[in-house]
């Protein structure tokens, strides 16, 4: 598959930033975007940073109350009820029926293992299941790895353009389909996925599906119910909170899973996914998290909004989500020119009038320069990015790159800035001309 060249490219000039958009106030919310020396984070695919009000909430966790939870001393009530609120915070985020439906862990990855574990066993008539070559490898990997247990692997494979079409999926869907596994947004390339068609699909052919979140949620806001999935895991981590994961799974689906627990854990979720114990501190710092997501929203409430859903916390997350999507279409438009001004190859949707299809995400490679040349220049010039596969060795290949070396990705979210995309720009022409 032939990547998009950069003559091919059709983006308007950059356009002004957003006035509507309160980017100074969201920088001033992350502590760690405001130490010197200045430094220019654009690999935040890999890991975001956290607001101050997570660094808090952490902190209060280590600090008052970092003991078991389970006990009937005031601390450990105090633990549990850090849970609950924590639960009750992600269940708003993506929309769940009821926070019973989120479990916490680790991270993705050990959520995506363990239902590929769990699913494994009720394999029957029903042994078929579908994987992209778009996606991250824990969320191939995971499943490849039941064709021990007699699972066919059918493959939904990305198109020329960079994007995973639902009319692809039609065909590879029967009854012997288990499951569509499938990620919502490329960790990448940054193309966003119809997963609701794609569950479409699925739940006619009576199959179930499976998302993986995690390149989504800090760009888009997560709705389980619209989407219409079956299970979807995140992690924590990549959406400004610490290091940490969560799974949603529709209850009725979640039950019926076996899972491995001790005798005497209910075999109800969440309890029957969250084997032993996991880190406390760093799920108080994901509800913190949502609650940064939520002041981002209720800061931008206009009179319009006045007593109507900005009361409620999904709404607040609703608007916040709305300007971050409209800022970041617009950062993704500054990189498109910028890379195109540097005669960069942009593996992936580059087209401005396709900016809603993607995040801010970015693949590309220079001409005559190797990939290392350029992340490390970058670096020295206090910029980061990253060059390699991205995890994803099968999209690399598809898209004509080497599976071990890749392409350089730079991953924006919402506290970058246009500046930092011009500075970017320059050190690009500045290495280009150096060589
Ligand atoms: C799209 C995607 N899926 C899964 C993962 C794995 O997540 P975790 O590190 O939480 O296991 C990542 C990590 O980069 C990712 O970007």
């Amino acid at each position: 598959m032939k990547a998009e060249s950069p003559g091919s490219l059709n983006v308007a000039e950059p356009s002004e930033p957003n006035p509507e958009f309160p980017i100074e106030a969201v920088r001033a919310a992350f502590p760690a975007l405001n130490r010197a020396p200045q430094f220019t984070f654009f690999d935040n695919a890999a890991g975001a940073q956290v607001p101050q009000l997570v660094l808090d909430a952490v902190n209060h966790h280590l600090l008052e109350c970092n003991v078991q939870r389970g006990g009937r001393y005031r601390k450990s009530l105090e633990v549990d009820q850090t849970i609950a609120r924590a639960r009750q915070s992600v269940a708003h985020l993506v929309n769940a029926r009821s926070a019973n439906e989120i479990a916490f862990g680790m991270n993705a990855t050990s959520f995506i293992r363990l239902m590929s574990l769990a699913i494994g066993q009720t394999l029957g008539k029903r042994h078929q299941i579908v994987v992209t070559d778009m996606d991250h490898e824990a969320n191939i990997a995971t499943w490849l790895d039941l064709e021990k247990s007699g699972a066919k692997i059918v493959w939904w494979k990305v198109r020329g353009n960079g994007s995973l079409h639902v009319d692809d999926l039609i065909p590879l869907v029967s009854s012997s389909t288990r499951l569509v596994a499938c990620t919502l947004t490329s960790n990448a390339i940054g193309s966003i996925v119809d997963v609701a068609g794609a569950a479409k699909i699925a739940h006619a052919h009576g199959a179930e599906v499976f998302l993986d979140g995690v390149h989504y949620a800090p760009h888009g806001l997560i709705d389980v119910q619209a989407f219409d999935c079956d299970y979807l895991a995140c992690s924590g981590y990549k959406i400004f909170a610490p290091h940490m994961g969560f799974l949603w799974g529709r209850r009725e689906s979640l039950e019926r899973l076996p899972t491995f627990r001790e005798d005497f854990i209910p075999d109800e979720p969440p309890g029957k996914i969250e084997a032993g114990t996991f880190i406390y501190e760093n799920v108080a710092g994901m509800d913190a998290a949502v609650r940064y997501l939520e002041s981002l929203g209720k800061s931008m409430a206009d009179d319009r909004d006045e007593g109507q859903a900005l009361d409620k916390r999904r709404g607040a997350l609703e608007r916040a989500f709305k300007a971050i999507g409209s800022y970041e279409e617009m950062l993704s438009l500054e990189m498109i020119a910028a890379l195109r001004d540097c005669d960069a190859t942009i593996h992936g949707i580059a087209n401005k009038n396709c900016l809603r299809e993607r995040v801010p995400t970015l693949c590309f490679s220079l001409p005559n320069l190797s990939l290392s040349k350029v992340t490390e220049e970058l670096a020295k010039r206090e910029i980061g990015v990253r060059d390699g596969h991205m995890y994803s060795p099968r999209l690399m290949r598809r898209l004509g790159l080497s599976a071990e070396s890749g392409a350089v990705r730079a991953s924006l979210v919402h506290y970058n800035t246009v500046a930092e995309i011009h500075e970017f720009g320059n050190a690009l022409a500045e290495i280009r001309k150096t060589g």
